[in-house]
């Protein structure tokens, strides 16, 4: 029964392409715009720390259980729940994960659209455009920002709608791989410019005075962000799920991956910022860094047109466009979870279900385009706080309703020997006990 409502739902068709696909969705703006910006403002290495600690300990575990309920339930969040349990409260926990996704959805296509959009402007300024060059480089031109932002959302439905093997899994596929190469090549780049070594010291050195209540709180609610946790994208994910796939180990290189890629991103922009400094370009106002939530977008072209000619050209745009793709394969997960919910739910078609939802979420992405104040108060309740209290409420569904001996259970496909591991006796202590106190503190200490 389980197997054909799979494949009426769609599957994905090679284990690479699901790791990839889900890979796709941590790796986004959270990577190598939020990630980079948190470290340079927040603590430099004491930062990272905090976050890897996150990532492992709180992120692993609650990404192991999402990817078990949904490959379980072959469901979207809601119905996830609704399968598992009759309990009627988890539903709504899934609703909630559904209605925090759109929103997050509604801001992330702006910022992906300011992305996207210096990918042409580098062109522009090539080209001594300056009118067009300027008008793109105005975050703050709503029209501007709903020009592209609409842009980038149809893309995004365009590549929904085309289902999980063909859309998601052969985007992502091709993409994810190119991302990698393309950081790379520029980091040798960056690192051997006069000033580099300045900012990777930055970049290692912890300052642990720096760490408090906010700092680790900051710090678990970008480590949910990144591993695109607590609101579905994995139970939706995880019900496309073969079950002759190892869901630990899938999950553990979906989390290696999106480490590596922040950590890597960190070392191109922070070693970018002393290389422009260097280049005589102000990126600090007295201690503080000038521009924090717009480092990536201003110091960044800054960079790329001191260097000038074709290489400022090249690197410029590609670095954008490469950033635009991270953002397009994390806007197909945001986009799936509200999609799969109303195809499941609903009996509605993929392609009717993409497109409406789809021009939905553009509503209000069209008003955060003219109101982008809106994008830090969305980011604090449905990011910040949202996520984490999804990823509790998941570790109290699995502990307490589930239970995680079922999770074992379902988890023994494609790991037939898990109950002989130390695996299967450390991950129930982490959904039962320690997660739940470690998100719970964190809300709770930053809020006094
Ligand atoms: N993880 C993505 C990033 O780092 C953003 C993202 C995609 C996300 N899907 C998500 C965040 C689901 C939370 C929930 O940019």
């Amino acid at each position: 029964m389980a197997s054909t409502s799979t494949t009426e739902r769609g599957s994905w068709n090679s284990k690479l392409g699901f790791v990839l696909a889900a890979a796709g969705s941590a790796v986004g703006l959270g990577n190598i715009w939020a990630f980079p910006t948190k470290v340079a403002t927040e603590g430099g290495a004491a930062y990272i720390i905090v976050y890897l600690i996150c990532t492992f300990l709180i992120g692993f575990p609650v990404m192991v259980a999402e990817l078990a309920i949904g490959r379980k339930s072959g469901k979207n969040p809601v119905g996830a729940f609704k399968a598992l349990s009759s309990n009627k409260f988890f539903p709504l926990v899934g609703l909630w994960g559904i209605i925090c996704g759109i929103m997050i959805l509604s801001f992330y296509t702006v910022i992906a659209g300011w992305a996207f959009g210096y990918a042409f402007e580098e062109i522009f300024f090539f080209l001594n455009w300056e009118t067009a060059a300027n008008w793109l480089t105005d975050t703050e031109d709503g029209f501007r920002n709903a020009i592209i932002a609409s842009v980038f959302m149809l893309g995004t439905i365009k590549i929904i709608t085309a289902g999980i093997s063909g859309g998601i899994e052969k985007a992502t596929k091709f993409m994810m791989p190119l991302l990698i190469g393309i950081i790379v090549i520029m980091i040798a780049y960056v690192l051997t410019q006069p000033g580099a070594s300045e900012g990777v010291r930055e970049y290692l050195l912890p300052d642990f005075s720096r760490i408090n209540a906010k700092l680790i709180f900051s710090a678990m609610g970008q480590a949910f962000f990144s591993l695109s946790l607590g609101m579905g994208a994995l139970i939706t994910y995880g019900s496309y799920l073969n079950k002759k796939e190892n869901i630990p180990q899938a999950a553990a290189f979906v989390t290696l991956a999106d480490v590596g890629i922040a950590i890597l991103a960190g070392l191109l922009i922070i070693p970018s910022m002393y290389v422009a400094k260097e280049a005589g370009i102000d990126i600090f106002v007295g201690e503080e860094l000038a521009s924090s939530t717009n480092l990536v977008f201003q110091i960044l072209p800054a960079l790329f047109h001191s260097i000038g000619g074709a290489t400022g050209l090249l690197l410029g745009v590609v670095f954008f466009l490469l950033l635009s793709i991270a953002a397009l394969t994390s806007t197909i997960s945001l986009l799936e979870v509200p999609v799969s919910f109303v195809i499941d739910e609903y009996k509605i078609q993929r392609k009717k279900a993409a497109w409406g939802v789809g021009l939905g979420v553009l509503v209000i992405s069209i008003i955060v385009s003219f109101n982008t104040s809106l994008i830090g108060t969305f980011d604090s309740i449905f990011n910040n706080l949202g996520l984490p209290i999804g990823g509790l409420l998941t570790c109290v569904f699995v502990a307490f309703v589930w239970k995680t001996d079922s999770a074992l259970t379902e988890m023994e496909f494609g790991f037939a020997g898990i109950r002989q591991t130390l695996f299967s006796k450390v991950w129930p202590i982490f959904i039962y006990v320690i997660c739940p106190i470690a998100i719970l503190y964190n809300i709770v200490s930053n809020f006094l």
